[in-house]
């Protein structure tokens, strides 16, 4: 029978990469998820009945358990960004990170891969970084041999962050950015799959930075997309200071509707984020030390960005017709 890898959040943006190679590497994928009825398009990643969605919730012991029945690795890709809900910051990046080390150390499971962040400090001003710094040290407090990485900002087509910006550079002439000069140091998803992947087979372990090779300001990589998708736009800083009120309205809509509407645009605890930087620190291992090479982001954005150019696809097409007609 081929070894067995269950991936708790495994259907998330950075979950189906390591589904994929875990499938590639012959092992058997459970996918384990709140919906796993939406998660369905990881079954292609492997044979027939190799990768399996299943349900399961990180916040109770017995679905967790269920989950990892004769798992041979477990990871753990489940983060949130929410403060008030069910699925908030301790429940999740705390408590449900523990109970997958317990869970898995009481099992006898080999390895654990588990997804942190860059910034992860039980200091942090932001819940976000502190409760994943808290459930760092939950899980090695039983799980001592886990790989824990800690990405920086991930991009990847179908990630949040070159998207977004993409998509909110079609608003308008102006775009406005929250902590537009603190640094960041995107890493590709499937960069960080392939680290993921040396810890489930038991080829690393301990506490890895994942950066790629460029490093820069919010404003940076946002002028960059910018001339990946060929628009023109004014990239103004927004102060801290009106982040903060802007947060607060949209946090405050979030509560009256009684959690109904979840506030994805910015949150308070986001904006405390986006003051500090997001970069590898110099004494840290990273993806280099795993012997990964990272990916540009020239290598991979303008293959799913194109969408975002004012003629989309056809932008190319539009171009050379333009060069023509001016030739002609
Ligand atoms: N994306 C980034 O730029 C970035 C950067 C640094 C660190 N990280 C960390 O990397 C990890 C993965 O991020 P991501 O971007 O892949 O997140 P994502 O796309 O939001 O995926 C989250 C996954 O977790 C599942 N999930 C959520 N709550 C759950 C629960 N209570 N029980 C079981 N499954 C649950 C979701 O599926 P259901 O909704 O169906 O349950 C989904 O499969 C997170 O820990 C995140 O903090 C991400």
């Amino acid at each position: 029978m081929s070894k067995l890898v269950t991936i708790y959040g495994g259907s998330g943006f950075v979950g189906r990469y390591i589904a994929r190679r875990m499938a590639k590497e012959g092992w058997r994928v459970r996918v384990a998820c709140r919906r796993p009825n939406e998660a369905l398009f990881v079954k292609p990643y492997g044979a027939v009945g190799q990768v399996e969605p299943v349900f399961c919730n990180i916040r109770d012991d017995a679905s967790v358990r269920a989950a990892m029945a004769g798992a041979d690795a477990v990871v753990n890709c489940v983060g949130t960004f929410d403060k008030g809900g069910r699925n908030n910051f301790e429940a999740v990046q705390v408590e449900g990170a523990e109970r997958i080390a317990r869970i898995a150390t009481e099992g006898g499971v080999a390895a654990m891969v588990h997804i942190s962040a860059i910034g992860a400090d039980a200091e942090a001003e932001a819940d976000y970084s502190r409760t994943k710094a808290d459930g760092e040290a939950a899980i090695l407090a039983t799980f001592p041999n886990a790989l824990i990485l800690r990405p920086s900002v991930i991009f990847g087509p179908e990630d949040g962050f070159f998207n977004r910006f993409a998509g909110m550079s079609r608003m308008g002439p102006i775009l406005p950015l929250v902590g537009a000069e603190t640094k960041f140091q995107p890493v590709y998803v499937d960069d960080v799959a392939q680290a993921a992947v040396l810890g489930i087979l038991g080829k690393a372990s301990g506490t890895f930075e994942l950066g790629g090779p460029d490093a820069g300001t919010l404003r940076h990589f946002v002028e960059e997309m910018l001339g990946v998708i060929h628009r023109r736009r004014l990239v103004l800083n927004m102060p801290f200071w009106k982040a903060r009120i802007m947060a607060a309205l949209l946090d405050f809509g979030s509560i009256l509707t009684g959690g109904l509407v979840t506030n994805k645009i910015l949150t308070r605890d986001q904006v405390k984020s986006l003051k500090v930087d997001n970069t590898v620190a110099a004494d840290a291992k990273g993806l280099a030390d795993l012997g990964i090479t990272a990916t540009p982001i020239s290598a991979v954005v303008p293959d799913y960005l194109w969408r975002f150019r004012p003629s989309g696809q056809y932008d190319a097409i539009k171009a050379s017709a333009r060069n023509l007609k001016h030739g002609g």
